[in-house]
């Protein structure tokens, strides 16, 4: 048995930065992970691998749409599904190992098992009881089910079962037209599956600008990918060949089916909590099963904390990270904390999507009054040259101050483009001060300075 000033248990994104930086702050530290490599969720089969594979999906994409207008001639290259998949796991690998050098140059003590709280102040690992001052659970989330549906990950995947399809599939139908849906379903629709995806509302990524969302769905149509809108998915059957996907339309009560060999649901993610015997503790939860935490991230039990997913907020990997770092600061006797008004969201399709505060339709429904500065790629050089002209950057500014108060970007390395943004927005600038800066000519960024123009005597370009 072993004593620490803190343990973390999970060693995803949240945990594993805020172990490390618990670290560098003085407190003698350990990580419970029973999954084999470090990195959680988002490392092993969520976000990494999923960008290995719209990388390497998008380069195959360009053969077909653009290589012969800039005067590549030949046939695009076949795809090695095998190999492909291969090339995702080194990428997978590489991070994990480097997330495991740094525990040991920091001195962190990897616990390998399920941990579980026993009491306050005990983290138990397979038979072992260790002590520590401090708890913190950064468990993360898992796919939620839909009823009707049974995921076996073989027909029936979640975004885990997608990552590792024993073959490209001729069909598939996506449920729900959320990040992991569009993600996913880019990466089958540049394969060459037919994709269709199924989707509750009216409109894909719910939540998201609105006019975004519109420009994404039609790019998004373009590429290949078929929408149906406005489907309660009802049940999903499986058979020798595939699956049969049962959906009522909601503004007709009429019922349809669609076939296909393999079905991803991508309807959310819930916090996973479970086996760490919260309930005997005591530690109050919120209806939606997440912790409930104060303003410090602690539970209603004293040296018991929590961060990310498991918690409330957007189920984003930085925003863990962020509640990470502020929590070691904390538990150092620090003050961390964390702007909830200034975590970007990013797709990484192609355009990616990009946000970043307030929508237009929150600032209406508060009742702000706002300016929109907008300028499309298409008036930017550089975008123009590598065929990325759709889309467009929106910055919202208070209309009184010209303070910025939100931004959304579909179009060329978006996820790349909102940091300039969220720097602004940390700073509390206006329009006016991103306008004002000189930019590089030509860089994308050139459409951000313009839509900050637009937001003043307008831009340049347009
Ligand atoms: P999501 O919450 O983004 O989208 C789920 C979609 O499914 C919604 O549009 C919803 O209306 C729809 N839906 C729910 N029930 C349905 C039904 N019965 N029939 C049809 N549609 C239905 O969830 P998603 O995509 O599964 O992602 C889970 C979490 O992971 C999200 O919080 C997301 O932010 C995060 N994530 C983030 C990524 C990124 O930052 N790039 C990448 C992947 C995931």
């Amino acid at each position: 048995m072993a004593s620490f000033d803190v343990i973390y248990i999970g060693a995803g994104p949240g945990g594993y930065v805020s172990a490390i930086r618990a670290a560098q702050l003085g407190l003698s530290v350990a990580v419970v992970e029973g999954r084999e490599t470090l990195g959680g969720t988002c490392l092993n089969i969520g976000c990494i691998p999923s960008k290995a594979l719209l990388h390497a999906t998008h380069l195959l994409h360009e053969t077909h749409e653009n290589f012969e207008k800039m005067g590549l001639m030949g046939a695009a290259p076949k795809v090695d599904w095998a190999k492909m998949l291969g090339y995702k796991t080194d990428v997978v690998g590489q991070n994990t190992k480097g997330i495991e050098f740094l525990f040991k140059k920091n001195k962190i003590t990897w616990l390998k098992g399920w941990g579980s709280i026993p009491e306050a102040g005990k983290v138990k690992v397979g038979n072992d009881t260790h002590e520590t001052k401090n708890i913190v659970v950064a468990t993360g989330s898992e796919a939620s089910s839909l009823p009707g549906v049974a995921v076996d990950e073989v027909t029936v995947v979640t975004s885990t079962g997608a990552l590792t399809l024993p073959k490209i599939p001729k069909s598939m139908v996506v449920i729900g037209a959320g990040v992991i849906g569009l993600e996913m379903g880019s990466v089958y629709a540049r394969l060459g599956t037919q994709v269709t995806v199924v989707e509750y509302l009216d409109a894909i990524t719910p939540g998201m600008d609105a006019e975004v969302a519109k420009t994404f769905q039609r790019i998004l149509t373009k590429q290949g990918l078929k929408f149906i809108l406005g489907a309660a998915v009802q049940g999903v059957t499986t058979g020798k060949k595939g699956a049969s996907v049962a959906y009522k339309l909601r503004k007709d009560n009429s019922d349809a089916t669609l076939e296909a060999e393999v079905v991803l649901v991508a309807t959310g993610r819930k916090p996973y909590t479970a086996g760490l015997g919260l309930e005997g503790l005591g530690v109050e939860m919120l209806p939606r099963g997440q912790i409930k935490v104060d303003a410090h991230y602690q539970t209603n039990i004293k040296g018991l904390y929590a961060i990310g997913d498991a918690i409330p907020g957007p189920m984003l990997a930085h925003k863990a990270e962020d509640e990470g770092v502020a929590v070691a600061e904390i538990l150092a006797g620090k003050y961390g904390h964390v702007n909830y008004g200034v975590i970007p969201g990013v797709i990484y399709t192609t355009p990616e999507v990009a946000n970043v505060g307030m929508t237009e339709e929150q600032l209406k429904e508060a009742g702000v009054a706002y300016k929109v500065g907008k300028f499309p790629f298409m008036g930017n050089a550089r975008a123009k040259a590598v065929f990325q002209g759709d889309g467009f950057v929106k910055i919202l500014a208070d209309q009184a101050t010209d303070r910025i108060l939100g931004a959304h970007i579909i179009g060329p390395m978006a996820g790349d483009l909102i940091h300039e943004i969220c720097v602004a927005m940390e700073f509390g600038a206006s329009a006016q001060d991103l306008a004002m800066t000189c930019h590089a000519h030509p860089t994308y960024s050139e459409a951000v300075r313009e839509a900050a123009l637009a937001c003043g005597d307008g831009a340049i370009h347009a």
